[in-house]
């Protein structure tokens, strides 16, 4: 059965003072969770195992878009029996991708779970999960994770869009991964050259695009241009970091006109990865390096 959950995450600075916030609102304590999720490369990722101490194993198919406002997600939960012969079934099926441990204090307030999660490798986070019905109706719920992200004071520059296996994934490969699958459905009838672009935000989330040729040729559009435009129309104007992967070419270097619109929204230290996915050293530039001297916003001010 799917089930919709409110959820909302982020990066939790002083886990001790979160802790006093939230028992003074009246959240009640509910135990201490070891978790350990194993995820498996599914259609978009999100199919994991959870191993959890003293628990019945599960696999958790889940949507969730990656946004970093409160959002919905949609789930289905089935136990499994033996977890190690599942995890080896799915991993010679489709591939694990990357296991994520953490150590989870669980918290109940009105019912909303809150979760205070030490996460190996990645530090502290604070998360809400208003399962419905138990946290009451869609507009109840997001009211009360509102109420909850209010009184911690969680702002905009900690909020998370992404799952912690995202954050946990190689960045290289993950943006080249999501370049490579854009790059698939590139629109290049005329050239034959197609190429995909991604680009990874600060909130975590990753944007891809492909080139998008035209009849009347000079109306094309690069893959860099594509992914760009994607993370604008989703809110987002800096970029941490960029793939570009070609089909015909090993390391295909951006055009000249792609080094500048990349340069807008980096910073000249922004990796750019260039090559496939799963190669062990894609080669790896700065956008300075691509572009020395770049033309931008303080040259119109002179
Ligand atoms: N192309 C890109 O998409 N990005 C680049 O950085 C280099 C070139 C596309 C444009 C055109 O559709 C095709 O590759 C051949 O130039």
């Amino acid at each position: 059965m799917a089930r919709v959950n409110v959820e909302l995450k982020a990066r939790d600075a002083d886990p001790e003072a979160t802790l006093a916030r939230c028992l003074a609102l009246g959240a009640v304590e509910s135990g201490v969770l070891v978790q350990r999720d194993t995820y498996f490369a599914g259609r978009d990722g999100r199919l994991k195992l959870r191993e959890q101490d003293g628990e019945r194993p599960e696999l958790i198919a889940y949507r969730r878009p990656d946004s970093s406002e409160a959002s919905e997600s949609t789930y289905v939960l089935a136990p499994v029996a033996d977890a190690d012969a599942m995890a080896e079934a799915l991993d010679a099926g489709l591939g694990a991708t990357v296991v994520v441990s953490k150590k989870r204090r669980l918290l109940l307030w009105e019912g909303v779970r809150i979760h205070l999660d030490e996460v190996e490798r990645l530090g502290s986070f604070v998360e809400f999960e208003a399962v419905l019905p138990d946290a009451g109706s869609l507009d109840e719920a997001r009211a009360k994770v509102t109420r909850l992200r209010e009184s911690l004071g969680i702002v905009d520059d900690a909020l998370v869009s992404v799952g912690y296996s995202d954050l946990l994934l190689d960045s290289a490969d993950a943006l080249l991964r999501a370049a490579d699958a854009a790059m698939r459905n590139a629109y290049a009838p005329y050239s034959g050259f197609k190429v995909g672009a991604a680009v990874r935000a600060p909130s975590g989330a990753i944007y891809a695009g492909a080139n998008v040729e035209n009849a009347a040729y000079p109306q094309g559009q690069c893959a860099e241009a594509s992914a760009l435009g994607a993370m604008v129309a989703a809110g987002e104007s800096m970029i941490t970091a960029v793939a570009v992967v070609a089909e015909k070419l090993e390391v295909c270097p951006p055009c000249g006109g792609c080094r500048q619109r990349l340069i807008e929204f980096g910073v000249p230290s922004t990796p750019v990865y260039l090559g496939r996915p799963g190669s062990k050293t894609p080669t790896t530039v700065t956008l300075a390096e691509l572009l020395p001297g770049s033309f931008d916003r303080e040259a119109l001010d002179a």
